[in-house]
């Protein structure tokens, strides 16, 4: 056995047709990044509806006191004007043939190849390259070819550094520094408005044709936010103009600079595209393809046999995976669109923990260790938080940013249909469950990997701390029961209601894990103990976590077996949703009802009591689960691209597995699906986690519960194979499983592993 993930051969997203005016889909779902930086693939040449942006993970700013703060648009590096004959190269214009866009996901490089007519009929053959280092976390580089096919043609371009790009409208930069050194090296320093970061680009060119060098030094233009040089070609019909344009940014927030002024960054970025420069875009392209090979292709490789398709979702989703990660850097974590646009602002959400860690803890456990220590480190904010709605210990912000930034969830979003107001979004104020979703995570990080270091350093900490927030934000009621008043559970169509079911068992879970840890503390780790008892008042807690605990009210099933998502929902009026779920895109119902209308239908927006059934699968009981899936999924309109992989999941614990299938790939589609216009303010980061949910915890049957490990697989009727690899508690496990078999074997083999699987306790 063994997996052999050579043999799969199709690694390429193709687009075959340009359309200029749907271009943010190619732009994100193709875009390229290594987790520093992510960068979208916007075309070399402009388009009016395109949306070029670059974003480097970590570097928030706040444009104005109004809004929040937000991942800013870096200068554009990778725009090249080219004019041929004196026309300007655009595929709006004149006539294309044998167009193809690719974007390799094995090697993570992107091209481009046409033949292209100029209105006036110059007629010339174009091809573009372009990567994002992987192994260079501040590279980028691009090559272009242009060939003229039947006459000689002048070529003029103009490339360099564009500083004018804004968050749609918010400009986070200063019009800093511009340089040219020995007339080739373009240099242009930035730094953000209120948080005082500085950019530090560099870009550099070499030229040549049919491979004889041409000197790279060009005319120079400095403008306002723009520098940028000129070159002035004359090619012959069959020659090839190769053009290589080399960049790099750093940053004053760099992990690989700290400590560095401006002047030393701008040296290093200087030295850094001197280096570039003499590699060359082919030799950077291949050590960047080998970093993939190890870091995604060879550490988690995952083999579908039975349908392309699948096999290339699986993999699509792994690409992008990696590239959201900042796995360099503890102090920033996954926004909810990856680094691939400005949707969300770059902001992190529990989308992290509960659809994306789980991938990492399996594949990567150093990368999720990161994640979760980012965690702990935001813990001021968390606090602040806290304080500020006068409760206790760590109220974790519904969405972050920087470490101390605390809640930054914009106050004002899309439109109330009958008020024509901005909708106020109540989740920054009162969508509590992330609080106890980072308790989860901490906890399902420290059990799959077995990493008490953590958890000594930061683990026990954050449970206890967020612990301490639940308690003292129960709310006593007439029937001497805890409640938890006015919040937003998952399903965000249903605001200010009481005793959410989820946000209730998952705080009970919060407290009484931190119990539990208590126990462990002061029996087997005094020292830590009495650090943490200092410091948290952990005697006192624990009487209230006690209290908190057994007298918290739990919603419980109703007579026909479904757990109630809230104190209303149940007794809210059914409308018929056919229409809405049958709608391509998403949030239809709000364009016929506003939000308070929303709050009086039973209807979902995303999966809520089935996260909970997800989560904490072994509490409830499967009448219990059936009935309640068979009510709310009819009324859930999967209108948050977090629902669909959820309700795969748990289609295939019930054993229904078509539809379990068909859930999956419906989730698949979510960025790569036939809407165009879905991904335009970047990818859907929680989805590709899901994805890889859908596939290894659904089909390949993997949970955690209660501390084990469980495999328990069922194959959807398309595949006959599937294969991946987890590392459990630093061991990894090559699971196989086939129609009729499971085969497990542990590659690490320096401990032995217990599986139950298909009910079966095993050894490997
Ligand atoms: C969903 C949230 C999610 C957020 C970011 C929203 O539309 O309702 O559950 O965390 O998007 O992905």
């Amino acid at each position: 056995m063994g997996m052999d993930y050579s043999k799969i051969t199709d690694w390429i997203l193709r687009e075959d047709c340009f359309d200029p005016e749907k271009l943010g889909k190619c732009e994100a779902v193709m875009s390229l990044g290594n987790g520093y930086l992510g960068l979208r693939s916007a075309t070399e040449e402009h388009y009016f509806n395109e949306a070029r942006g670059m974003f480097v993970a970590g570097t928030f700013n706040k444009f104005d006191a109004d809004e929040v703060t937000e991942l800013p648009n870096a200068a554009d590096q990778t725009a090249i004007d080219i004019f041929i004959n004196g026309e300007r190269f655009s595929l709006s214009d004149g006539t294309t043939e044998d167009y193809t866009r690719e974007l390799n996901i094995r090697t993570g490089e992107l091209t481009r190849a046409m033949i292209w007519t100029s209105p006036k009929g110059a007629k010339v053959k174009l091809a573009f390259y372009r990567i994002v280092s992987l192994k260079r976390l501040h590279v980028i580089a691009q090559r272009m070819e242009i060939t003229p096919i039947n006459e000689e043609v002048s070529i003029k371009l103009k490339s360099g550094i564009d500083g004018t790009m804004t968050n749609t409208g918010s400009q986070h930069f200063s019009d800093g520094d511009k340089r040219f050194y020995e007339k080739r090296f373009i240099q242009f320093v930035q730094t953000t408005g209120q948080s005082g970061i500085h950019f530090v680009n560099t870009t550099v060119h070499k030229l040549n044709i049919d491979g004889r060098a041409l000197p790279a030094d060009a005319a120079v233009y400095i403008e306002r936010r723009k520098i940028y040089g000129g070159f002035d070609l004359t090619v012959r019909a069959g020659e090839t103009l190769a053009v290589e344009k080399y960049s790099n940014v750093y940053t004053s927030r760099d992990f690989d600079t700290e400590g560095m002024n401006v002047t030393q960054l701008q040296e290093l970025s200087l030295n850094v595209s001197k280096e570039l420069e003499a590699l060359g875009y082919q030799a950077l392209k291949e050590e960047s393809a080998s970093c993939w090979e190890e870091e995604v292709w060879k550490l988690a490789p995952i083999q579908i046999e039975g349908n392309a398709m699948d096999q290339f979702s699986i993999r699509f989703a792994q690409y992008h995976l990696r590239m959201m990660v900042p796995a360099h850097d503890a102090r920033m974590n996954i926004g909810a669109k990856g680094l691939s646009g400005e949707g969300y602002k770059g902001h992190t959400f529990w989308d992290t923990e509960i659809f994306l860690l789980p991938y990492y803890i399996f594949t990567d456990p150093k990368t999720a260790r990161k994640l979760e220590e980012y965690r702990y480190l935001s813990l001021p904010g968390a606090h602040a938080k806290a304080e500020h709605n006068h409760y206790q210990g760590a109220m974790f912000p519904w969405e972050s940013a920087w470490l101390d930034d605390g809640e930054v969830t914009p106050e004002y979003m899309d439109v109330d249909i009958l008020t024509g107001r901005p909708n106020k979004v109540w989740s920054g104020f009162i969508e509590q469950h992330i609080t106890a979703d980072v308790a989860f995570g901490v906890w399902q990080y420290s059990v799959i990997t077995g990493d008490e270091d953590y958890m000594e350093k930061y683990g026990y900490e954050l449970i206890m701390d967020t612990a301490i927030f639940w308690a003292s934000r129960l709310e006593m009621g007439e029937d001497g029961k805890y409640h938890i008043n006015d919040v937003v559970g998952p399903d965000e169509y249903r605001e200010h209601v009481n005793d959410n079911a989820f946000t209730n068992y998952m705080a009970h879970w919060n407290m009484q894990k931190a119990m539990e840890y208590y126990h462990l503390l002061k029996d087997n780790k005094q020292e830590l103990f009495q650090s943490l008892n200092q410091k948290m008042d952990l005697e006192n807690a624990y009487a209230k976590w006690e209290d908190g605990c057994k007298n918290i009210y739990l919603p419980t099933p109703t007579k026909e077996n479904i757990l109630p998502q809230d104190d209303r929902y149940l007794s809210c009026r059914d409308i018929d949703l056919s229409k809405y779920k049958a709608q391509e895109h998403v949030a239809g119902i709000t364009r016929d009802y506003n939000l308070e209308q929303i709050n009086q239908i039973q209807v979902s927006k995303q999966a809520d009591v089935l996260v909970l059934f997800f989560l904490l699968e072994d509490i409830f009981a499967k009448e219990v689960k059936k009935a309640s899936w068979e009510h709310y999924e009819p009324r859930t309109l999967h209108d948050s691209s977090l629902s669909l992989s959820t309700h795969s999941v748990l289609a295939c614990d019930m054993g229904e597995k078509d539809m379990a299938y068909d859930l999956f790939r419906k989730a698949a589609a979510i960025d790569l699906g036939p809407f165009m216009g879905s991904s335009d303010a970047g990818i859907h980061a929680a989805s590709f986690g899901g994805v890889w949910e859908c596939v290894v915890y659904g089909f390949g049957g993997v949970r955690m519960l209660g501390g084990r490990l469980r495999i328990c697989p069922s194959l959807p009727e398309a595949w006959t194979k599937l294969a991946y690899t987890i590392i459990w508690q630093g061991q990894k496990l090559a699971v196989e499983i086939t129609k009729d078999d499971v085969k497990i074997e542990n590659l690490t083999g320096t401990q032995k592993v217990e599986v139950e699987v298909n009910g079966k306790a095993c050894t490997f």
